[in-house]
Formats: structure tokens, C-alpha cells, sequence
């Protein structure tokens, strides 16, 4: 294929979103609206992206060079939002020399796939060569749209809703989808010939059209279907879009072995393997990772989350940043928060919170505790109601458990603190200080018995009752 360059125009606020964020970073499946027409680009194999930027440009511009780091995306800055055709100038001055072919696409329409605009650009690859070819759409209802206006059955021009003439203008079904390929020497040609002069008083992009059409060349047109086209104006045609992009998710991991049950979100950035089984209200966000076969049941919420093979995450656990080895069992009602780190055959049960904590293989903590910054050794065993009082108010302290330890209930763990491997603590135990190896920590206070005393404490409890009944 010829080098082709592809440019996104993102430079419009979106006034009908009703929002301080500008309209491109709204997100849709977990990433904002302007990577998925960058993507496609990518996909269409485009050897560069130059998306034009201008509302919120500086986010924009931060967000793409995170999230497309190793790819071939760039921003070009429109200062003044002059209308479509003058953001594709801007786009059209950032090209490289040697581009000899150019796409251009809205970044409001997030459904279009690299083989749609592969097939816009197709007509170019022909031996008749157009010169200009646009995605074109048969609506039902076509309010709002630009018109394609055929002359002799040939693409005349597009003209926008605002600028129809008549009502048989009006009357065409048949509209601009807004995707666009041109070999690059006569979009430069055509773009330098726009000028204002309609409803808007605006720079059209679409005026390319009449422009190429008069001068002889053929335009092709290229009909793509509907419900890749949907664009996004305003927070209703978001959520409809949303929904169309979510049952592609979902119906792209269910071919490939996932069971995604009804009712269940995965974002857009989410990866799972096959066998992998996704409860109905378990919420998959950002860069979750569901290995081969295991479970992510009923109400989670995964953030950033890697679940290694044949895991169980039982219902409503919530769990952000974090790693769950292969086989772990956590939940029902676990809270992994940040850096929490779990290894292959570990359990954390009902009520457990972790923290930046990492667990050894096989270590357990099944119910009631909060594990903060805390290292946890292979095999060890936190009994239930066990804290790691981390924080003492000024700075957090380290809790290290080696491989082997036995925490007895109720355990109070006041880092910094190691507990030496094969150790054994007490139930009830306040451990202030190291313990070594192998040791028995126990710090509660002796348990005295008073024989005979109970019948006397109620006799006595009793006739306290009956002096305030009087
Ligand atoms: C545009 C087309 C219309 C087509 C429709 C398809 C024009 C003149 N009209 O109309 O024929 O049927 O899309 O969805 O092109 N933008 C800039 N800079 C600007 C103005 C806009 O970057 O100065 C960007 C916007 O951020 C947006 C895109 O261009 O992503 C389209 O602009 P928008 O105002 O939404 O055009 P439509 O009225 O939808
Ligand atoms: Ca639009």
C-alpha cells in the first residue's frame, strides 16, 4: 500500500455534551472517545495518526502519548475551531513529505473499524484511480447529516443540512458519514479552495467534494453500514453508542471461550482467557487481566486487576492494582486496595482488606483482618481479627511475616515488626517487639478463675434491680 497518513479531527468542544471535559475524552468502555478512530487508523494500517487537537487539546495530547506510546500518533493544534475543512489543513500540514495518500476521520463516531476505513479507502487502490473517495449511509432518518447530491448518478457534492435548498434536497437519504480518503496532492488543492460561504460560516471539509467533482476527477462513494456510524453529540447518543460497543465486547470474549453471563461490564481494555467465567454484575475495569478458567463471580469490581488461572473471586470483592495468583481464593466481601500482591494458592476470606501487602504461596487470611503494608511469608496463617497496625499517625511501617507463621486470633501486629519464620503468636497477643525463629509470642493478661462467684454476682445484680424498680 502506498504510505498512507490518517487524520482525526478532535478539535471541537462538543457544547452539546453539557461538560467541562471536552467531548473526545468522555469515556466510552473505560477509554475516552478519541482512541478508538486513532485505533482503527492504526488497524487500517496507517503508518501515522496526526489527530487535530483544539478544545482540551493539552489532556488530549497527554492522554494519546501515554496510551499509544510505541505508535506513530502525533497532535497538531487548531487554534480557532474554523469548521471541519480548516482542522483538516491543520491535519494536512503535519503529514510527512513522503504520505502519498490520506484518511480523515471524525473523532466523534467511535464504532468504525480498521477494515471500514480500509474499505474507504479501497476505490484508491483501483486502475481509474479517484481521486477522493467518502463513506456514504442510506438513513431512514437523515436530519442533520451532509447530503450527498449525485448528479447523473455520479457524487456531485455534499451539502450540509443547514445549506439544503430544497425539499427534494431534502428529501435525500443518502448522507456524509464523514470518512474520507483522497490522494494527498489534490486534498491540498481542494482544501485551499474552501472558503465560508454558507449557513455557518465555516471552512468545510465536505466542499472537497464539489471541489474534485467540478475539476473533472471521479469521487467514489463507499456504503458502510449504519450502525458503524453513529456518531456522538451529546450523553444520550453516548450511552446508545456504549451499549453497541459493550455487546461487541462482550460477544467478541464469548467467542473466544469466555462465559460472560448477563448483566456482567467489561471495559474495552480488559483481557480474558478462555474458560474464564464472568458472573452477571462483576464490573471488569481498566487493564483487568482473567486467566484460562477462572471465576470472577457475582458483583465484583476489578480495577487494574491480573486473576491468574483456575482463581476463584467470590462474589462482591473489590479489588484495585493488585495481583491474584493462579488458584488463589478471595472473597466473598475481600477489599484488595493498591499493590496487594497474592501468589499462587493463597486465601483471603469474608471482610479481609489488604493494602500494598504482598502473600506468600499458599499464606491465609480467611476472615476479619486488615493486612497493611505488610510482606506475608509462604504457607502463613493470619487468624481472624488480626491487624497490622501500620500507621502511627505520622508515617506507615512495614509488617514482615516470614514463611510459616502462625498468627492466633485477635492479633495485634504494631510495625515495624518481623515475625521470624515457623514463629507462633498468641491469640490476643499486642506483638510490639521482633520475634524470633520459631518462638511463641504471647502478651495478654493471666486469666484468674474466682470459684463459686457467679451465683453472688447476680444475687448482687439483682437486688440492684429491684432498689431502682422502687
Ligand atoms: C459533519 C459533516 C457532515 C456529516 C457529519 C457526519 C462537515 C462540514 N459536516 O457534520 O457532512 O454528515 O459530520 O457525522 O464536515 N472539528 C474540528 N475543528 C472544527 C470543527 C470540527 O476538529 O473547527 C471536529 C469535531 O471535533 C468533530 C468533527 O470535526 O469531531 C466533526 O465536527 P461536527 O461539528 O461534529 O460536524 P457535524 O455537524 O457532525
Ligand atoms: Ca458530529
Amino acid at each position: 500500500m502506498e504510505r498512507t497518513s490518517a487524520i482525526v479531527l478532535a478539535a471541537g468542544h462538543g457544547t452539546r455534551m453539557k461538560s467541562a471535559t471536552t467531548k473526545v475524552m468522555h469515556p466510552l468502555c473505560g477509554l475516552p472517545l478519541v482512541h478508538f478512530g486513532v485505533r482503527a487508523a492504526l488497524d487500517a494500517g496507517c503508518e501515522d495518526v496526526i489527530v487535530v487537537v483544539g478544545h482540551g487539546g493539552a489532556e488530549v495530547t497527554k492522554y494519546l502519548a501515554g496510551a499509544f506510546r510505541a505508535e506513530p500518533v502525533r497532535t497538531a493544534v487548531q487554534e480557532m475551531q474554523r469548521g471541519t475543512g480548516d482542522a483538516a489543513r491543520v491535519g494536512v500540514a503535519a503529514v510527512p513529505t513522503d504520505t502519498s495518500r490520506v484518511l480523515i476521520l471524525y473523532g466523534d463516531v467511535p464504532l468504525v473499524r480498521g477494515e471500514d476505513l480500509r474499505a474507504v479507502a479501497g476505490p484508491l487502490d483501483d486502475q481509474s484511480t479517484p481521486a477522493l473517495a467518502l463513506a456514504t449511509c442510506l438513513l431512514e432518518d437523515p436530519t442533520g447529516y451532509g447530503r450527498i447530491l449525485r448528479k447523473d448518478g455520479r457524487i456531485a457534492e455534499v451539502r450540509e443540512h443547514r445549506d439544503l435548498q430544497s425539499d427534494d434536497e431534502r428529501a435525500v437519504r443518502e448522507i456524509n458519514a464523514g470518512i474520507y480518503a483522497a490522494s494527498v496532492g489534490v486534498l491540498r488543492e481542494a482544501l485551499a479552495s474552501l472558503s465560508p460561504n454558507n449557513a455557518q460560516g465555516e471552512l468545510y471539509l465536505t466542499d472537497v467534494v464539489a471541489f474534485a467533482s467540478n475539476a473533472g476527477e471521479r469521487v467514489a462513494g463507499v456504503a458502510l453500514r449504519e450502525d458503524v456510524l453513529a456518531g456522538i453529540n451529546d450523553r444520550d447518543q453516548l450511552a446508545a453508542v456504549e451499549a453497541r460497543l459493550h455487546a461487541r465486547i462482550v460477544r467478541q470474549w464469548r467467542l473466544q471461550g469466555v462465559t460472560v453471563r448477563d448483566g456482567a461490564r467489561i471495559e474495552a481494555g480488559v483481557v480474558l482467557e478462555p474458560d474464564a467465567v464472568v458472573e452477571s454484575g462483576a464490573v471488569l475495569r481498566g487493564t483487568t487481566r482473567i486467566a484460562r478458567g477462572a471465576v470472577v463471580d457475582v458483583g465484583c469490581v476489578l480495577t487494574n486487576v491480573s486473576v491468574g488461572e483456575g482463581a476463584r473471586i467470590k462474589p462482591y470483592s473489590v479489588a484495585t492494582d493488585s495481583k491474584i495468583g493462579p488458584r488463589a481464593h478471595v472473597g466473598p466481601f475481600a477489599h484488595l486496595r493498591a499493590e496487594s500482591d497474592l501468589a499462587e494458592d493463597v486465601h483471603v476470606g469474608n471482610f479481609v482488606e489488604t493494602k500494598k501487602t504482598t502473600m506468600g504461596p499458599g499464606a491465609k487470611a480467611n476472615h476479619l483482618a486488615y493486612l497493611g503494608d505488610g510482606v506475608v511469608g509462604e504457607g502463613a496463617n493470619i487468624g481472624a481479627g488480626t491487624i497490622f497496625c501500620n500507621y502511627d499517625g505520622a508515617q506507615k511501617h512495614t509488617t514482615t511475616i516470614e514463611a510459616g507463621v502462625f498468627i492466633g486470633s485477635d492479633s495485634q501486629i504494631v510495625a515495624p515488626v518481623t515475625i521470624g519464620k515457623g514463629a507462633y503468636v498468641a491469640t490476643g497477643t499486642t506483638v510490639t517487639r521482633d520475634v524470633p525463629p520459631d518462638a511463641l509470642a504471647i502478651g495478654r493478661a493471666v486469666q484468674e478463675n474466682k470459684e463459686g462467684y457467679a451465683p453472688k454476682l447476680r444475687a448482687r445484680f439483682a437486688a440492684a434491680m429491684a432498689r431502682k424498680g422502687k
